[in-house]
């Protein structure tokens, strides 16, 4: 256990590990002290001086960012002097600054603004001209500078180098006239560069993908899990008026502590296109219903053809998709009496991984498909060259499949045209859904309710935030409904029963929490940010 301090902050006792800082030792009695340059998950330079404290038997103020507590140690955050240092403190870091905030990207998240309006409030007494510096300087593959704005914290440095390890900002020049540049012969261009965006208290670096594209308060947020590998970053995904305009990372210290890569931010995009519209069956647009009739038909037709009947149909799981659809489709498969079980989700990607985060498996729930199927079905699920060759040697005659990434040859996708049924349950169209007689739309992790189980076999949460377009549904709602027409007794009343059932069946997932439902916020000045 660890060594415990005691110490008084403004007079109340507080008893926290060895080690902790004053400013952090006052966030666990609801004592927050202002501060820019200090971050969590960094090292502290103590450069702003914005979070100054006095300690008694001190000469001078401390910074509490950078001033462990220490026993019988007495804090005042509050005293007459520490608040006029400050707020002249604020002054200082204001003096140069452009206050562009109406076009100002960070607007209404901006740690200078919320300090500002809570602790100075007062108007500039700056009557000459401002020291001017570069602005909208691309510095990097997804980054844009506005060097007036910076207040020097040097976040985005560390977070280059003690987060992404590359060395790639830095800050030239002294005085007013110091200002943040990129080291020589650098971009900022490390596969974690959007991260310097989110811990710069103002607006001085801003994320191109997300410039002038929506206001900070239009936004709300809902708790999620990035779907771009086997990491599963826990993010918050923001939107508005059904758009998803950005994703950024929620703290999880057993995850990805306070950050996430570049490509995890963008999988939201995937959301936005090739989206299948409506079902269709043998290339004519038809109702979900008569889409799965057709396809209830032919494969209950090749069931009870012969004994093995069963065995001419294969499932394939996915990996993109979450733990409950994909435990819907193999409830259906051990139902129906098939073991022909087959896995599809992203080809690997090794030379993407890092020791960071970033990892080889671009799929979000692989460890999650493989626990059920070892658990549920006999034997493991076959991998997309075992499907290419059962398609080649004609011994399938229908195929059931969940979403995208289903990595077939040409060969492999010309015979799925010769099966009596290919039901497909997508969110995108691509090569399969051209060549399937029965196509479905289904939602995609952003619009559902469920978990993923990430690499190290952590089962995480899903949220649904937006409404998929047109008629897509989540993939198990179909596969009940298809499985009342096969004449299965498969049946949840919604998706947390369907989560309840399959804790109790798969000991792995026993200490697996659905966790609470989150409130729609709204992003109105949360600060919960930087
Ligand atoms: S750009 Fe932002 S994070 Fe970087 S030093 Fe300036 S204010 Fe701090
Ligand atoms: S490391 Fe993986 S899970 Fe994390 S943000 Fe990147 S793609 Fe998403
Ligand atoms: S936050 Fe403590 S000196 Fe900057």
């Amino acid at each position: 256990m660890s060594e415990v301090v005691n110490l008084k902050i403004d007079g109340q006792a507080v008893s926290v590990p060895k080690g902790t800082n004053v400013l952090e030792a006052a966030r666990t009695i609801g004592v927050d002290i202002s501060y820019f340059c200090y971050h969590p998950g960094l090292s502290s330079p103590a450069v702003c001086r914005q979070c100054l404290v006095e300690v008694k038997g001190q000469p001078k103020l401390v910074p509490s960012c950078y001033t462990p507590v220490a026993e019988n140690m007495e804090v005042s955050t509050a005293s007459e002097k520490t608040l006029v240092a400050r707020q002249q403190m604020l002054e200082f870091t204001l003096v140069n600054h452009p206050v562009d905030c109406p076009i100002c990207d960070k607007a209404g998240e901006c740690t200078l603004q919320k300090l500002y309006h809570e602790w100075d409030h007062k108007h500039s007494r700056v009557d000459y001209d401002k020291v001017h510096k570069p602005k909208v300087v691309d510095i990097g593959t997804h980054i844009v500078l506005d060097a007036e704005r910076c207040i020097l914290c040097t976040r985005c440095i560390r977070v280059c180098d003690e987060v992404a390890k590359e060395s790639e900002l830095t800050m030239a020049f002294r005085g007013d006239r110091e200002q943040l540049t990129v080291a020589p012969g650098k971009r900022l261009a490390n596969p974690y560069s959007i991260n310097t965006v989110d811990v710069c208290p103002v607006g001085a670096l801003t994320s191109k993908d997300f410039r002038f594209a929506m206001r900070a308060w239009e936004l709300y947020t809902v708790p999620s899990v990035c779907a771009g590998c086997a990491t599963g970053c826990n993010t918050e995904v923001h939107h508005a008026q059904g758009q998803i305009h950005r994703l950024i990372p929620r703290e999880n210290q057993a995850v990805n502590k306070f950050w996430m890569c570049d490509e995890g931010r963008f999988t939201y995009k995937e959301v936005r296109v090739r989206r299948v519209a409506g079902a269709r069956v043998q290339g004519e647009p038809a109702s979900i219903e008569r889409a799965l009739s057709f396809a209830a038909e032919r494969m209950s037709a090749l069931r009870n053809a012969g004994p093995d009947g069963a065995q001419l149909l294969g499932v394939v799981l996915n990996a993109q998709a979450s733990n409950e659809d994909n435990y819907a489709l193999l409830k259906a498969a051990i139902a129906l009496g098939t073991d022909r079980i087959y896995l599809a989700g992203r080809p690997p990607r090794p030379e993407r991984e890092d020791a960071i985060l970033r990892h080889a498996d671009v799929n979000p729930n692989t460890s999650g498909v493989r626990t059920l199927v070892s658990t549920l079905a006999t034997g493991k699920a076959k991998g997309a060259p075992q499907l290419a060759m059962d398609l080649a040697s004609g011994s399938l005659k229908a195929l059931w499949i969940l979403g995208d990434h289903v990595e077939l040859d040409e060969e492999a996708l010309e015979a799925l045209r010769a099966l009596d049924v290919v039901l497909y349950q997508s969110p995108h169209e691509n090569v399969i859904s051209e060549r399937a007689n029965v196509v479905i739309p289904s939602s995609m992790w952003a619009e559902v309710n469920g978990t993923f189980t990430n690499a190290k076999g952590l089962v995480q949460r899903i949220r649904s935030a937006v409404e998929p377009p047109g008629e897509a549904r989540p993939h198990w709602q179909l596969i009940q409904m298809m499985c009342k027409k096969l004449g299965v007794a498969i049946a949840w009343p919604n998706v947390r029963a369907l989560f309840n059932e399959m804790k109790q069946s798969v000991p792995d997932f026993a200490q697996a929490e659905w966790g609470r439902e989150a409130p729609l916020v709204q992003l109105r000045f949360a600060g919960s940010r930087g």
